[in-house]
């Protein structure tokens, strides 16, 4: 068949990689890509968000199904989009449709879905301008430290986390009257902050059948020792070794099952991957938030480990099939370090050679903000590579990742040295 998956990050490298090995996929196209993806794919220079454009590559090329990578299509009804138009309506579409999408694109439809499916999750109020007052009001109740999130998708930079009272009553007004996120903080949810250690779990489903893919952490700060401004992610470990069997049984009970179900209860189609971020707490499970998409780079260790042909479980997942399928996981774990360009998350050059990338021996380098030009693989993005390597134990695959980055250059470059400090 011919796919075409739409993204530009490690994620969708890592998704094309392990696409064109399956005997199903024919021809893939990659739109926008990157140079990791110009190399097995081919990349159409389009805007993910674009869906007319979409749709004629779609019948110009005669595509038979899009893997969604990046949530904003998702949460712009990209599926519904093709559902609604008899051109394209046979296509299958890998990610859910625009009202399940919600369960990212807004924290309190999130929160409301989880409370009304009893899923264990951190107590919370949402706000809007005219409820401000009440806002300060529900953080008197609370003990620091305080969240507060944006209701709607902010680049992931929407939650704040304050320790001090009157600094938390003051982000909510700027939040809530001077539009500090613009629209997506038109309402913000105040919440409990929960003390614990962070995992995903990610699952895909089909909307009645589901199946849980290896669980990952990442780590979200610039700095060593998790210091520093948020990123999209510089690293990440799969499996996580403190999520024993028995913590496991905990998610798939008390999370994976009613959220499905909760799916299916409340009428919202889903067809695609849910990756639910979860906090240990204790020795319990409490999700802090979905995304109706693969992370990344979570998705740079999840996917190397599995060994199904992925084209038939997206078949199985658009035929709702998906109980046929037994995943299967290599046992081995795999780790992955993101280079980034110096300064990301702030204000970062573009237009840097990157070098060495033929030395590199036993490891999987996925390329993110990475691009072809004149011959040469240069950066594109804050995020530009991300090395997998895997190993019997973590610790083994990330001394493979750390050696094989020193072969690797390009000016400014910074990736953080401690991924898997704390496990
Ligand atoms: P979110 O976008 O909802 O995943 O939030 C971003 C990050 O903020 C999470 O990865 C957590 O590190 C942190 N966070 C969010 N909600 C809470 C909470 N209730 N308690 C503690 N930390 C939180
Ligand atoms: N790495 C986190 C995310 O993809 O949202």
């Amino acid at each position: 068949m011919t796919i075409l998956i739409l993204g530009s990050g490690g994620r969708e490298h890592t998704f094309a990689w392990k696409l064109v090995q399956s005997p199903l996929c024919q021809k893939l196209f990659v739109a926008p890509g990157n140079s990791g993806t110009a190399d097995i794919a081919e990349n159409i220079d389009l805007k993910v968000t674009d869906f007319e454009a979409i749709k004629t590559l779609v019948l110009e090329k005669q595509i038979d199904m899009v893997v969604v990578g990046p949530e904003d299509p998702l949460v712009q009804g990209i599926h519904d989009f093709f559902l609604n138009d008899p051109e394209i309506k046979h296509v299958a579409v890998i990610g859910p449709q625009k009202a399940a999408a919600q369960l990212e694109g807004s924290k309190e439809f999130a929160k409301e879905f989880l409370f009304r499916h009893n899923i264990p999750t951190a107590a919370y109020q949402s706000f809007d301008a005219s409820s401000l007052e009440a806002g300060y009001e529900f953080l008197e109740t609370l003990n620091p430290p305080y969240v507060l999130k944006a209701d709607g998708l902010a680049a992931g930079k929407g939650v704040l986390i304050l320790n001090d009272l009157d600094e938390a009553k003051a982000e909510l007004k700027s939040m809530l009257v001077d539009a500090k996120f613009g629209a997506a903080s038109t309402k913000v949810v105040v919440e409990e902050f929960l003390d614990g250690i962070e995992l995903s779990c990610f699952v895909l489903t089909d909307g009645k059948n589901y199946q849980i893919l290896p669980t990952a952490k990442d780590y979200k700060r610039i700095g060593e020792g998790d210091t520093g401004l948020n990123t999209g992610g510089m690293g990440a470990v799969s499996p996580v070794p403190f999520a024993t069997d028995s913590f496991l049984n905990k998610i798939e009970e008390r999370v994976v099952k009613p959220t499905v179900a909760g799916l299916q209860k409340d009428g919202l189609d889903y067809k695609g991957f849910i990756f639910i971020g979860l906090i240990k707490v204790g020795d319990d499970p409490k999700v802090i938030e979905y995304n109706v998409r693969m992370g990344d780079p979570e998705t740079e260790v999840v996917l190397p480990r599995l060994k199904n042909d992925l084209v038939e479980i997206f078949q199985a997942i658009s035929n709702q099939k998906l109980d046929k399928i037994k995943i299967e996981i290599d046992e081995r774990a795999a780790t992955t370090v993101m280079l980034v360009s110096g300064g990301y998350p702030e204000d970062y050059e573009k237009g840097k050679e990157i070098t060495g990338l033929h030395n590199l021996t036993d490891v999987l380098p996925f390329h993110a903000g990475a691009i072809l030009k004149d011959g040469n693989v240069v950066t594109s993005g804050g995020r530009v590579m991300a090395i997998t390597a895997f190993g019997n134990t973590y610790q083994e695959a990330i001394k493979k990742s750390y050696q094989n980055i020193e072969k690797l250059h390009f000016d400014k470059m910074y990736y953080r040295k401690d991924i898997g400090f704390d496990l």
